[in-house]
């Protein structure tokens, strides 16, 4: 029995959100380990949806949900998705909750400098959700962030501020705008401190003592591996590591915790903000994939790029993050289309290269090489067993294993959470 890290294999939007709560219904502990409310993961039970940034997927089942060391967390929002879930009927309780007294806040000076950095140079913009998630990670790095347990001890809070602000206010004022007071940096903090305070835990501590007593855990990622910071298409990534190797670090558990590393990727690509995408489609097939899967994003409501499914790239991904199966999610968006490419190579300068090149140049010189297989006239959307999907679109998941070289685990084909096809269990491999 193992525990369970679930990862993107593209660019995001794989469809985590869907396959973690799938999965949870066999899980003791859900735990978020990177990233922050940049993330947006959609649910959908009974109709019903939920769309979750920092919380954990399992947290809509009632599973005991812990938000890692790896999360960079802004108070505010995480007060405010919780009180948002809470609307919707979902119950959540310091028992059912606990943020790591690790973790890293991001505070609204990280936003505002996301903003201003994505607005100032065209040339250079990332497309960032301008959530702050890029400035809080410097910080961390850099030893100068705020964590969550210091909102316990608010006496000590201000000397902290002015050590983060001697860096944040030159850099205001190379760009020319007014300095911050210690003042409104200790208010935004202490105004938060009493909401979020009760959830607060040594969550690597509980983490251990659940795996040692045989509880399931499942990981559960955001982003995903092409966003990677040292993986993906550079600089057009996040700021933390989203491969799976980041669930034993931003959780606090040995890399010996981690059991089974579940890949998700679409049927085909999308891709939101700035950055190389080889197989982006901007005509009639790439509008029509955006329209049947709804492809606009969660958090910014942004329109998603979209492409033909990257076999070269997912086959990458595979390896950089270990994924021992694939949830394919998305398969019913296809339906009707009479003929599917799938990436099977790059040529790059007039030579066939088999990976995704680390050089941001030839990333963004590459063409893609496609095969083109038949489409399916029946349909795949709702289909909850291989038997119920057409011969073609069968054949179609087949391929796609033999390109990517690792075997498909599930299979999604509606938002709903009940329509997904299992092929393997990953909790009993
Ligand atoms: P995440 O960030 O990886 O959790 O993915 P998002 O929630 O941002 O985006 C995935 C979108 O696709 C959501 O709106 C889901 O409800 C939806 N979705 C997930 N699986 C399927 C599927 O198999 N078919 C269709 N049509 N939609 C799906
Ligand atoms: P989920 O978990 C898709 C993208 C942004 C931008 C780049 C950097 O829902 O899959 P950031 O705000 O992180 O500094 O932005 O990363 N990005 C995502 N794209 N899904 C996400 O999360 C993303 N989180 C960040 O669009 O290109
Ligand atoms: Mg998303």
């Amino acid at each position: 029995m193992a525990n369970v890290v679930v990862v993107g294999a593209q660019w995001g939007d794989e469809g985590k959100g869907k396959i973690v709560d799938w999965l949870s219904d066999r899980a003791d502990v859900v735990v978020r380990f990177q990233g922050g409310h940049n993330a947006g993961h959609t649910l959908v039970v009974d109709g019903v949806t939920y769309k979750l940034s920092l919380l954990p997927s399992g947290v809509v089942r009632g599973k005991l949900s812990i938000i890692g060391n790896g999360v960079v967390v802004d108070p505010h929002a995480l007060i405010s998705e919780i009180e948002r879930l809470k609307g919707q009927g979902v119950d959540i309780t310091p028992d059912t909750l606990k943020v790591a007294d690790n973790a890293t806040l991001i505070l609204s000076l990280h936003g505002e400098l996301d903003a201003l950095r994505e607005g100032s140079n065209e040339g250079t913009r990332i497309g960032t959700t301008k959530r702050g998630i890029g400035p809080a990670y410097e910080d961390k790095v850099g030893r100068r962030a705020i964590r969550l347990r210091d909102l316990a001890n608010l006496s000590t809070l201000r000397p902290k501020i002015e050590r983060l602000l001697s860096h944040h206010n030159a850099l205001r004022r190379g760009f020319g705008l007014p300095e911050f007071t210690v003042d409104a940096i200790y208010d935004e903090l202490a105004s938060a401190a009493p909401k979020v305070l009760p959830y607060l835990d040594a969550t690597w501590e509980i983490l251990d003592e659940r795996r040692r007593a045989g509880d399931r855990i499942l990981f559960e990622g955001a982003q995903g591996a092409l966003l990677d910071v040292d993986h993906g298409t550079y600089p057009f990534v996040t700021s933390s590591n989203t491969v799976a190797g980041q669930a034993a670090t931003g959780s606090g558990l040995g890399p010996k915790a981690v059991g089974y590393v579940l890949g998700i990727a679409k049927a085909y690509t999308t891709r939101v903000g700035e950055g190389p995408f080889p197989t982006e489609l901007t005509d009639e097939v790439g509008r029509r994939l955006g329209e049947r899967g709804h492809e606009f994003g969660t958090v910014t409501g942004r329109p998603r790029r979209c492409g033909w499914l990257d076999a070269v790239a997912l086959r990458q991904t595979a390896r950089t993050s270990g994924i021992d199966g694939i949830a394919l999610t998305k398969l019913d968006v296809l339906d009707g289309l009479p003929e599917i490419r799938v990436c099977v190579g790059y040529e790059l300068d007039g030579k066939r290269i088999s990976r995704l090149p680390a050089s941001q140049g030839a990333q963004a010189r590459i063409e893609p090489i496609y095969e083109t297989v038949e489409g399916w006239s029946g349909t795949t959307a709702g289909a909850r067993s291989w038997a119920q999907l057409p011969a073609q679109a069968i054949k179609f998941v087949r391929r796609i294993e033999e390109l990517i070289e690792c075997p498909i685990a599930l299979v999604s084909t509606s938002p709903e959470r009940a329509d997904t096809i299992l092929v393997a269990d990953p909790f009993e491999d």
